[in-house]
């Protein structure tokens, strides 16, 4: 069983990248062989539109032809058995980065065929565990009034429909600064920030974990 976590944040030690380790944690625990990959290291697109995975009798059917660092990254995350992506929320969507790496994963696997069942037909035939993770400093109260629930049901139900499972965990609130002191905010104040931080994060951590284990257990119902 082989997990992979993407980590769609610029900074490879913080909110998104712990609770991808974590979530790693809970797939090793059940004897997943993982691996983190920062996509900030690398220089790609996002997808080009040049249809090539939808050509007819090509070689190109139903894979990414664009080729560019993303490369042997799509091709591990089609081996793999579940693929974690983690993202801080920047401006209520995930990073551009992240989108980025969605787009160039799903769009060769989904297909504009439709099934006598109605449904659509996929390029691959074997099922992947989509995990979501994100990471935001807009508290969970608040979700509702930013309409994040709405921004994120789409991902996560492309992601499920392409792939054949996906589901999403957030870490809300997030401490965002080593040293606060050294900028400026009157939005929150520190200490909250740190209260918070302090009673929550952990909790956001377990359940990264029992993420990390679940995709694994669901993983081994798909194919
Ligand atoms: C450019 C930028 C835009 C952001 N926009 C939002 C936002 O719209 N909503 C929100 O809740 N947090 C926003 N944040 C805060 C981050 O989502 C939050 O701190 C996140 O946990 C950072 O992840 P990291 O610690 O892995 O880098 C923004 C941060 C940055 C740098």
């Amino acid at each position: 069983m082989k997990v992979i976590a993407i980590n769609g944040s610029p900074r490879k030690n913080f909110n998104t990248a712990k609770m991808l380790v974590m979530a790693l944690e809970g797939a090793k625990s059940l004897g997943a062989e993982t691996e983190l990959i920062h996509l900030y290291d690398k220089p790609f697109k996002g997808c080009v539109s040049c249809f090539a995975c939808k050509l007819k009798n090509s070689k190109t059917h139903g894979l990414c032809a664009y080729k560019d660092e993303l490369t042997p990254i799509l091709e591990k995350c089609l081996e793999a058995d579940v693929v974690i992506l983690g993202s801080p929320i920047y401006y209520s969507m995930p990073t551009g980065v992240s989108r980025a790496f969605f787009e160039r994963f799903l769009f060769p696997i989904g297909s504009y065929h439709v099934n006598e069942d109605g449904s659509n037909r996929r390029e691959i035939e074997k099922k992947i565990a989509m995990g979501l993770i994100y990471t935001m400093n807009c508290p969970e109260d608040k979700m509702e009034r930013f309409q994040y629930p709405t921004v994120l049901a789409m991902q996560e139900q492309a992601a499920s429909k392409i792939l054949g499972y996906a589901e999403t965990l957030c870490a809300n609130n997030t401490y965002q600064f080593s040293n606060y002191d050294l900028y400026d905010f009157t939005l929150f104040t520190e200490e909250a920030k740190r209260k918070y931080r302090d009673e929550h994060f952990r909790i956001d951590l377990d359940n990264a974990f029992e993420l990390g284990k679940r995709l694994v257990e669901k993983a081994k119902t798909l194919n």
